[in-house]
C-alpha cells in the first residue's frame, strides 16, 4: 500500500502529524538510504525501508489513538442523538472504534483503534486489564467503604471483582476496577453512600492520561506505548 510518509511516521506515533513534517523538512528522515525532505512523498508500507534519526521504523497496520473524552460525548461509532467519540478524530480513519466504553458524561482516556483483535483481547474478563479512575463525589462514605470494594459487592446478581478504592479527601477519590459493568463506579459509590458528581479516567492498563491533552483532543500512541498494550 502507498502512504504518505508524514502520514505513516504520525500513526506509527513519531509525533503529530505537525511535528513530523517538520522533522522531515530538517531531514531527519531516509527513504531506502535517501534523504527525503518531502512530507508528501509516498512510500510503501511493504517495502521500502524508512528510518528516523538512523532507527528503522516499523509501519503499525493499525491505529492506535488515545483520546481525552469531554463531557456529552458517547461512546459508539454511530448515534442518532448525540455526537460519537470518532467525530472528534478530524481525519478519516477506516473502522475506528473506541475500545470499551465510558459513559456519556464520563471523561477522560478512551483508547480509539481498528485492530479488533487487541480490542477483543483487553475486554475480555479473562485479562483483567485495570482501568484507573478520578473521582469527586458527594455524601458521607461508609466507614468500610475500602473493605467494601476489595471485597465486591452485589450488582446484577453477581459479585464485582476486587476493587481497589483510595480516598483522598472528604470530596475526592482513585478507583481501580478489573472489570467494566454498566455504571460500575457510580454504581459502587452509591452503595457505600457516595453520589458521584465528576468521573474521569486517568489510566487504561499501564497507558496514563496525557496530561497535554485538553479535553477534545487525542494524539497517536507511541511505539512503546501500543507494545504494553498488545503484553498480556
Ligand atoms: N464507571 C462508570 O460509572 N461510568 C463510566 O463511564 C466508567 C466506569
Amino acid at each position: 500500500m502507498l502512504i504518505r510518509l508524514d502520514k505513516l511516521l504520525a500513526h506509527s506515533g513519531y509525533g503529530t502529524r505537525k511535528e513530523v513534517k517538520q522533522l522531515i523538512r530538517k531531514g531527519y528522515v531516509s527513504v531506502d538510504n535517501e534523504i527525503i525532505y518531502n512530507d508528501d512523498y509516498k512510500v510503501d508500507t511493504l517495502k521500502s525501508e524508512i528510518s528516523f534519526f538512523n532507527e528503522e521504523v516499523k509501519y503499525e497496520q493499525y491505529t492506535y489513538i488515545m483520546l481525552n473524552k469531554p463531557d456529552g460525548y458517547v461512546s459508539a461509532t454511530y448515534d442518532s442523538e448525540y455526537p460519537t467519540v470518532i467525530d472528534l478524530v478530524n481525519e478519516p480513519i477506516r473502522n475506528l472504534f473506541p475500545i470499551g466504553r465510558l459513559d456519556i458524561d464520563t471523561r477522560g482516556l478512551l483508547i480509539l483503534s481498528n485492530d479488533g483483535k487487541l480490542a477483543h483481547n483487553l475486554l475480555s474478563p479473562k485479562h483483567h486489564v485495570e482501568k484507573e479512575y478520578y473521582v469527586r463525589y458527594e455524601g458521607n462514605l461508609k466507614k468500610d467503604a475500602v473493605e467494601v470494594f476489595e471485597k465486591g459487592m452485589i450488582l446484577d446478581d453477581k459479585l464485582t471483582k476486587p476493587a481497589k478504592l483510595i480516598i483522598i479527601n472528604e470530596s475526592e477519590a482513585k478507583v481501580i476496577l478489573t472489570e467494566g459493568r454498566f455504571h460500575q463506579v457510580k454504581r459502587m459509590f452509591s452503595n457505600i453512600g457516595g453520589n458521584v458528581t465528576y468521573l474521569k479516567r486517568i489510566r487504561f492498563k499501564d497507558i496514563k492520561l496525557d496530561d497535554s491533552l485538553k479535553e477534545g483532543e487525542y494524539r497517536y500512541l507511541n511505539a512503546e506505548e501500543i507494545n504494553s498494550l498488545k503484553e498480556n
